[in-house]
């Protein structure tokens, strides 16, 4: 008998809902990921607008570092796993050569700006009076007080972090079309499988 499956639908475009997807590992990682960089950017625009030397500043800055270092950490484990575990197979995906380029850009991109960003604010806090603590555990102190090198690699962190932003919309941009062009087989990629 035959079955009719709505457009929307995955099914539609002759997908199982066994159709190859990203690891739980690999999931996880990703959405992970997105939550902390989301909160990073926002923890990092609204503590350089505080008043300074309040508790507030320390704390917010304290945590800011915290996470940006787990986040750093977390990317490492994803760029190791990446090189080990591949994209799935794209079945039932049919992209044109220009939109395969663009997504190998920007993803690349992306990538980049997770090692850099958390690199740059670490190298600024270096350069800085205080030394970096991990959630309360202070780290080595490996630059010295320098303030042209704080605000350089402060300015540099800035920069990435707003590349950064305009790079996730693009992301979002890209995964909302696809929404409606491929019936989301793009974001079920990265959505674990349950069964029903
Ligand atoms: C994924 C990681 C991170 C993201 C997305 C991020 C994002 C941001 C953003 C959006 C700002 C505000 C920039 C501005 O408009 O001036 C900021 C500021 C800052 N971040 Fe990060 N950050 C990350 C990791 C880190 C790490 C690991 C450190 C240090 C260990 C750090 C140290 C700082 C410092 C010191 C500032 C304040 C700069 C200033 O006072 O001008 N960040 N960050």
């Amino acid at each position: 008998m035959g079955r009719s499956h709505s457009l929307s639908s995955p099914a539609a475009y002759g997908l199982s809902a066994a159709a190859p997807r990203y690891s739980l590992p690999a999931i996880a990682l990703h959405w992970l990921m997105a939550a902390l960089l989301l909160a990073q950017i926002a923890i990092g625009l609204y503590m350089v607008g505080l008043p300074k030397r309040t508790p507030a500043v320390a704390y917010y800055y304290g945590l800011h570092k915290s996470l940006g270092l787990l986040a750093f950490m977390l990317v490492m484990v994803r760029l190791w796993w990446r090189g080990r575990a591949l994209a799935p197979r794209g079945d039932g995906l049919h992209f044109s050569a220009l939109q395969e380029k663009a997504a190998q850009v920007s993803h690349r991109l992306l990538y980049a700006c997770m090692v850099l960003i958390p690199l740059a604010g670490y190298l600024a806090s270096s350069f800085g009076k205080h030394p970096v603590r991990f959630f309360g555990y202070a780290l080595p102190q490996t630059g010295w007080e320098n303030p042209l090198l704080q605000a350089f690699f402060r300015q540099f962190h800035a920069a990435l972090a707003w590349l950064l932003c305009a790079l996730i919309a693009v992301h979002v941009l890209a995964v909302a079309r696809h929404l409606l062009t491929s019936g989301g087989l793009v974001l079920r990629r990265m959505l674990p499988h349950i069964e029903r």
